[in-house]
């Protein structure tokens, strides 16, 4: 046993994706919002808990797998929205190897296809497929600044018409009685709609224990690096990594399980940061420096509701915090910074600097043992543990090239399933040019 306790995996997804929403103020709620319209929708219609809790789950990750601002702009237009099946693919690669996403990973993969189009593509979509695709299309015709209930009869008229062709006629008729209800238009725009959404689906979340934690923390390691080809491999490095220096540290093994947790999840605040500026090609502003620089915050935003994971939190989110106070995001110093995050800070850097990125080319083991050296001379990461890094060092990089190896295989096996789908290609791989270093790692 390694969690003192479990974490509800309902609570994660939320805090997710309010985490993705934050990219862009046009999709602002807009999981959250697609979830709920999707859940009643069910519930009208006498759907199992089940379905409607995998609907939540579903609709709350439907566009995990957007990776283009140019695939978001053509997904915020309610009727450009087909032929957009790459997000889709990549949502249900990203999902499907956990096991408790096997469902919620299908509905993702034909969350647009067209309900008169599901046979005729070779497969027939799920029928909650067609609901996600029918609540995302719903909260699409939503004019975010006008009065709900003014918008009524123009939402359900509009879907309406596609009703036989675009969408399930049947989920049709059970949206047309549920607008009915001023109740259900108040709570998709309320600002507690997040409350009412867990509450309707408490009872059917699930748990998540020792390797299945492990499992999800993974899988989301995944969803943060496959975002940027320089770093696809950086979150499984990094976790590999201290949880070896962890326990050479003398650290239990419940707690290098939970180091490996927190090592996969440092980065995971870069889910609220634009996928263009993680992969900018070429000299970041300092706007841009300041936005990637805040996903260290965004990291303990995301992990800050979870009941059972506040040391991994503090942990992971201090990643880039510095034992001389100049680190970020809260400037804390040696007093307050824990040995787990210092561990991780070593991790973080030993893995960047051995990677090759937009700014420079991996370094050689002999100039990534002086710069942490210096580092500790400059009272920027802890002397012990960047000892006991030196002291291990091949055996440490061992790991760690196993553990960047295996991510490699699946970043490729990924990418190669998803570049032939859909129309928002993705640019073809092309050497950066070098340009200022903008921070110690990444
Ligand atoms: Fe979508
Ligand atoms: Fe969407
Ligand atoms: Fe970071």
């Amino acid at each position: 046993m390694f969690t003192p306790r479990s974490i509800n995996l309902l609570d994660f997804v939320v805090s997710i994706a309010s985490a993705v929403d934050h990219i862009d103020s046009r999709i602002a709620n807009h999981h959250k919002r697609v979830a709920y319209i999707a859940n009643q929708i069910a519930r009208e219609m006498g759907a199992s808990q089940k379905t409607q809790y995998d609907l939540v789950i579903a609709g709350l990750l439907h566009d995990i797998g957007v990776l283009s601002i140019h695939e978001r702009d053509r997904l915020l237009a309610y009727d450009d929205a087909a032929d957009t099946n790459q997000h889709c693919e990549a949502g249900y690669l990203l999902l499907n190897k956990f096991r408790n996403f096997s469902g919620v990973s299908t509905i993702i993969r034909y969350h647009h296809t067209e309900y008169a189009d599901s046979d005729r593509l070779g497969h027939v979509a799920p029928m909650e497929s067609n609901l996600l695709f029918l609540a995302d299309r719903i909260d699409v015709l939503i004019d975010k600044n006008q009065p709900i209930l003014e918008q009524v009869d123009r939402i359900v008229a509009t879907i309406a018409r596609g009703s036989g062709s675009k969408f399930d006629p049947d989920q049709v008729d059970a949206f047309s009685e549920l607008a009915w209800k001023e109740r259900f238009w108040l709570d998709v725009v309320s600002p507690t709609l997040e409350q009412v959404l867990v509450a309707n689906c408490r009872n059917y979340s699930v748990e998540l224990e020792n390797d299945d934690l492990l499992d999800f923390a993974e899988l989301l390691a995944h969803i943060i690096d496959f975002r940027c080809r320089f770093t696809a491999t950086h979150s499984s490095g990094v976790a590999t990594v201290a949880s070896v220096l962890a326990n050479l540290i003398g650290f239990s093994e419940t707690e290098c399980q939970k180091i490996k947790v927190a090592g996969y999840l440092h980065d995971i605040g870069k889910l609220a940061i634009p996928a263009e500026i993680l992969e900018k090609n070429g000299n970041l502003t300092s706007s841009e420096f300041r936005t990637i620089k805040s996903h260290a915050y965004y990291t303990y935003r995301i992990l800050e509701p979870l009941q059972g994971m506040e040391e991994i939190r503090n942990w992971a989110a201090m990643h880039h915090e510095r034992l001389d106070g100049n680190g970020y995001p809260g400037r804390c110093t040696a007093l307050t910074i824990p040995l787990g995050a210092r561990i991780i800070a070593a991790a973080d850097v030993f893995t960047a600097l051995l990677e090759t990125r937009p700014y420079r080319f991996a370094l050689h083991k002999d100039a990534v043992r002086e710069k942490l050296v210096e580092l500790t001379q400059r009272n920027i990461l802890d002397r012990k543990v960047v000892d006991t890094l030196l002291a291990n060092f091949d055996t440490i990089d061992a790991y760690r090239m196993q553990a960047q190896e295996e991510a490699q295989r699946e970043y490729l096996q990924f990418r190669n399933s998803i570049d032939g789908t859909g129309s928002a290609k993705p640019q073809a791989a092309q050497p950066y040019p070098f340009v200022a270093v903008p921070a110690l790692s990444s």
